[in-house]
């Protein structure tokens, strides 16, 4: 139908605006100099309302994944006592994570496509006071839970154990309060809620974490938060950084500052409640419940899904994420996360409705919803 204007309604990369975009051309300049070492700092902070912290962020050039080997690479030590709380794709890599650096990893599995229960980790906690870091996802992005970080992190009820915390879904989109909330470690990556293109995570520690990991015999190089706390004094990097991705970011600062967070966070909540009811409209079945139910991804169970959503990536060039893991083929994911508006709800929700032949009802839901 339309082959050059594509919708990319995927849980991440998510669309980035012209305006970021424009942003990844400009010339290069020198990573040393005065303008990256001005620059650099400022837009770490404007980073911190956004963590909810007043904790210095750090800048790691890699994907998400390397945000989350930066802290699993300065915090573990070989057969130190952890805990993975596993519910989906992402809480099975920081398992995989732990594992790969030698920790005594304990795991507590839960079901992929509800929420980890905190009652459940503050029993663990109470039998295991050994543990010395819990790894959790904040948005599991695999199955579009919202985990209640803030819960877990009560969980622990005076257990020593820091918190390290998958925010790369969520960050931007959904609130995090690490300071209130007594999170020690949050990692969190460019190319989600925060609108600018992949290449960048970003990280902030704990004054407790920092303490942590700051003697930590075990090696790591690249990833060494120490260097990266050394060279932020003067407003650089240790290693060459994704320099233009920089300047993308504060290109989407400037747009979620102009619309205010709680703004920010109000319009992905619209969004995931018109689609819900959409969705449910159509007669589909949704993978999590209400309570569970991210802001940023929507995930549908749908028959033969990836046959169905590579038909309508065919027929109207919108673009659905698929299954991970157990739902593998069995569920579309449907992002609407950073640079998305009610608009594109209703975009993604008329090709389901034209796709499965139901005409009408599902837009008109949303549309209910979306007039309040
Ligand atoms: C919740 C979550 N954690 C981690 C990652 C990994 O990020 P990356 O693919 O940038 O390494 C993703 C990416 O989809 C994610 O959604």
């Amino acid at each position: 139908m339309q082959r050059y204007k594509r919708e990319l309604r995927i849980p991440g990369p998510a669309p980035v605006p012209a305006e970021v975009s424009l942003q990844m051309a400009r010339p290069m300049i020198n990573h040393r100099g005065r303008t990256f070492q001005t620059k650099f700092p400022e837009i770490m902070r404007r980073l911190q309302p956004l963590f909810g912290t007043e904790r210095t962020i750090y800048m790691i050039t890699g994907s998400g994944t390397a945000g989350m080997e930066t802290a699993v690479s300065n915090l573990l030590r070989p057969q130190v006592p952890v805990l993975c709380l596993v519910g989906g794709f992402f809480g099975r890599r920081w398992q995989e994570l732990c594992q790969a650096y030698g920790a005594d990893v304990h795991t507590l599995e839960f079901s992929w496509g509800s929420g980890i229960k905190p009652p459940a980790v503050g029993d663990y906690l109470k039998q295991h006071p050994e543990i010395e870091l819990i790894f959790v996802v904040h948005n599991e992005s695999s199955t579009a839970v919202l985990n209640d970080v803030e819960k877990i992190a009560k969980a622990r009820e005076g257990h020593q154990a820091l918190l390290v915390v998958d925010a790369v879904s969520s960050l931007g989109g959904v609130p995090f309060k690490m300071d209130e909330w007594g999170v020690d470690v949050v990692v969190s990556a460019s190319q989600k809620c925060l609108m600018a293109p992949p290449g960048t995570a970003f990280i902030s520690v704990s004054a407790r974490a920092f303490e942590y990991l700051k003697d930590n015999p075990q090696g790591r190089y690249y990833f060494d938060l120490r260097k990266y706390a050394e060279y932020l004094e003067r407003g650089e990097t240790p290693f060459t950084p994704n320099i233009n991705n920089v300047f993308a970011l504060e290109a989407a600062l400037d747009m979620i500052e102009a619309e205010g967070l709680d703004n920010v966070y109000a319009r992905h909540n619209l969004m995931r409640d018109m689609l819900r009811s959409g969705i449910k409209a159509l007669g589909l079945e949704l993978l999590t419940t209400k309570q569970d139910a991210s802001p940023t991804v929507t995930a549908v169970k749908i028959e033969q899904a990836d046959a169905f959503r590579a038909r309508i990536n065919q027929r109207f060039g919108v673009e659905f994420a698929g299954g991970q893991g157990v739902h593998a083929g069995k569920i579309i994911r449907i992002g609407h996360m950073g640079y998305a508006t009610p608009l594109d709800v209703l975009t993604a929700l008329a090709v389901l409705e034209i796709e499965l032949g139901k005409f009408g009802q599902a837009v008109k839901a949303a549309e209910t919803v979306l007039a309040g």
